[in-house]
């Protein structure tokens, strides 16, 4: 069908077929290479990767991590560069020898918290074209794991909900994990998003109450998801329950200083962040979009108080801790037509909105630590699942995927105007405009793609919107990022049976959409059982790079090169003609 429409001067490739091959599958024109994949020895003294997965702890430690999700690229020439890259989570039956998805001794526990994290992967371009390999060895080239010191910056710092008695200060924490998402600042810094915290804590005392403020962030102490608590402690919320409030935060590393220590920064708040989508305001402050990835869950936005200050880096240091957190209420359009609507900005500050003693809100510490609990007193729209955010270069308006939502339309989750769809398979992508200035109390907002399968439902709701077609039906967008021509990159981590809802949508995916006509086309398709995430350029735009995460989850995947067990590995897309990547 993409054949049919007139030549689209922005989307310069031609649209690919479904797949469901155990391989990359990407646009005629377009390589698809990998860069560097999880075990990979990163820091000097590394040990070489072992497929049957005997590396110790120690050995991980200095590889690269697993399950890579975000990341970003920062040029030091045009030649070298250095990468941040997140290592959200394990796939604990390719992790470790013995195959079986629980940790069995401290040593499977610190094994996989060295495999969690973030690698900093120094890269120089390959001879004269546009390919890029790892630099072995540089300095620059570290992991942060859930282990490494870090320190918590902003009002939230020291209070007594962050305290332990391993750090009566309140302000040293160990590790970062759950690394979804991520963002880059003017100045030059990543920040790490952390996503599913909660399903690393637990506890075996049998009588152990989970309070009110723990729930609110779905932890389940009886069966964690990731058995730490069984071998360390410091997991177990029975014996350290202010261990559980030290995550969830947003972490600022220094990717050009190795030796630097990485800043949770609690005036971005508390919740499961997916990404945080950096944008300067028209007056230079600093704002960060961010959505909480869960079933209900709400979109955030953070604006400094200060201006951005790129001749003094240094005068940057206060932006992502002196500012406003805000949360967003979608609302209806008023004339009643649908997929559209206006909308605002609530500020999370004590003692406004209700934000007070009377509603257990103590003080603006606690509103941060619970920005869950502060968002629903002051009645923010609860999502579909907000992941990814990203900002149009071109007009300002922010893009958000609403994954999915299996629980829309149940009880305590009516349907709105933004989130309008009964047990919601196929998500979409909400789009916010400001009128052009990022600090804006209000907004309007439409549907940019309601996901649906025509195939599946030639007719109603499910069919999707009109630029939903058989030819790029896909379910579950979750990455999403601009390039600087103004090109919407969509990954998608969905259902991928290709049967009923899903029936012709195949493996998880990479599509780009036009943000004026609105018209989406296949890119690229991952390897069995994986999904597409993470997307970052060069500076000229003409080398990208995308992560195929956890493929063979299912356990159907040999990719990459017919490997024994599976790897998450970062791929590095270039043009045969050298070309920008998507023109
Ligand atoms: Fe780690 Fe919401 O994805
Ligand atoms: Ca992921
Ligand atoms: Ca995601
Ligand atoms: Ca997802």
């Amino acid at each position: 069908l993409a054949e049919d429409l007139p030549p689209n001067k922005l989307l310069g490739f031609k649209g690919i077929a479904a797949s469901t091959a155990d391989e990359v599958v990407i646009a005629p024109g377009y390589r698809a290479e990998v860069l560097i994949s999880w075990g990979e020895p990163l820091v000097e003294g590394a040990a070489a990767f072992d497929p049957q997965g005997n590396n110790s702890a120690a050995d991980q430690e200095k590889q690269f991590g697993d399950n890579n999700d975000g990341m970003s690229f920062f040029p030091i020439d045009d030649n070298h560069g250095v990468m941040a890259i997140n290592n959200e989570y394990v796939n604990e039956q390719y992790l470790f020898a013995h195959g079986g998805s629980k940790a069995t001794s401290l040593e499977d526990v610190r094994k996989s918290q060295a495999a969690h994290g973030v690698s900093i992967v120094a890269v120089k371009r390959a001879g004269d074209s546009q390919r890029w390999e790892v630099e072995r060895p540089s300095r620059y080239n570290r992991r942060i794991t859930a282990n490494t010191e870090m320190q918590f910056s902003g009002p939230a710092a020291g209070h007594a909900l962050l305290q332990t008695a391993a750090d009566p200060t309140g302000r040293k924490v160990l590790g970062t994990f759950g690394n979804c998402a991520n963002g880059k600042t003017p100045w030059g810094t990543y920040l790490t998003c952390e996503e599913n915290f909660d399903t690393y804590f637990g506890t075996h005392q049998a009588d152990y109450k989970t309070t009110a403020d723990q729930k609110r962030y779905t932890l389940k102490v009886s069966e964690p998801e990731r058995n730490w608590p069984d071998y360390d402690e410091r997991f177990d919320v029975a014996k350290n329950p202010n261990e559980f409030n030290r995550h969830g935060w947003i972490v600022e590393i220094d990717p050009m200083n190795p030796t630097s220590t990485p800043i949770k920064h609690t005036a971005l708040g508390r919740f499961k962040h997916e990404n945080a989508a950096v944008t300067v305001a028209k007056d230079g402050r600093l704002v960060v979009y961010m959505g909480d990835d869960e079933r209900g869950e709400h979109i955030y936005k953070y604006v400094s108080k200060g201006v951005v200050d790129v001749a003094n880096p240094a005068n940057n240091r206060s932006l992502l801790d002196e500012g406003t957190l805000y949360v967003a209420q979608f609302d209806g359009d008023a004339g009643g037509t649908p997929l559209k609507g206006t909308g605002r900005w609530i500020a999370l500050e004590f003692g406004k909105n209700g934000l007070t003693p009377e509603n257990g809100f103590r003080d603006e510490a606690e509103v941060l630590i619970f920005a869950r609990k502060a968002a629903a007193q002051v009645g923010a729209t609860k999502m579909d699942r907000p992941e990814w955010i990203a900002v149009n270069p071109h007009d300002g308006r922010a893009y958000c995927t609403l994954t999915n939502n299996s629980k829309r339309g149940e009880e305590g989750m009516p349907l709105n105007a933004a989130n309008p769809r009964p047990n919601n398979v196929y998500g979409q992508i909400i789009r916010w405009d400001e009128g052009g200035d990022a600090t804006a109390a209000s907004f309007t907002w439409d549907i940019y793609a309601l996901c649906g399968n025509p195939i599946a439902h030639p007719e109603g709701v499910n069919r999707g919107t009109p630029n939903i077609t058989a030819d790029n039906t896909f379910n579950s967008p979750d990455g999403l990022g601009f390039d600087k021509s103004g090109r919407l990159w969509i990954l998608t981590d969905g259902k991928y049976s290709n049967k009923g809802d899903y029936a012709g949508q195949g493996n998880n995916q990479m599509l780009v959409g036009d943000p004026l006509s609105g018209e989406i086309r296949r890119f690229m398709v991952g390897p069995k059982s994986c999904e597409l995430t993470g997307i970052t350029f060069t500076p000229d735009y003409k080398t990208m790079f995308v992560n195929v995460q956890h493929p063979g989850e299912e356990g159907d995947s040999h990719f990459p090169n017919n490997s024994p067990r599976p790897r998450s590995s970062v791929l590095m897309i270039t043009r045969e003609d050298g070309g920008v990547i998507g023109a």
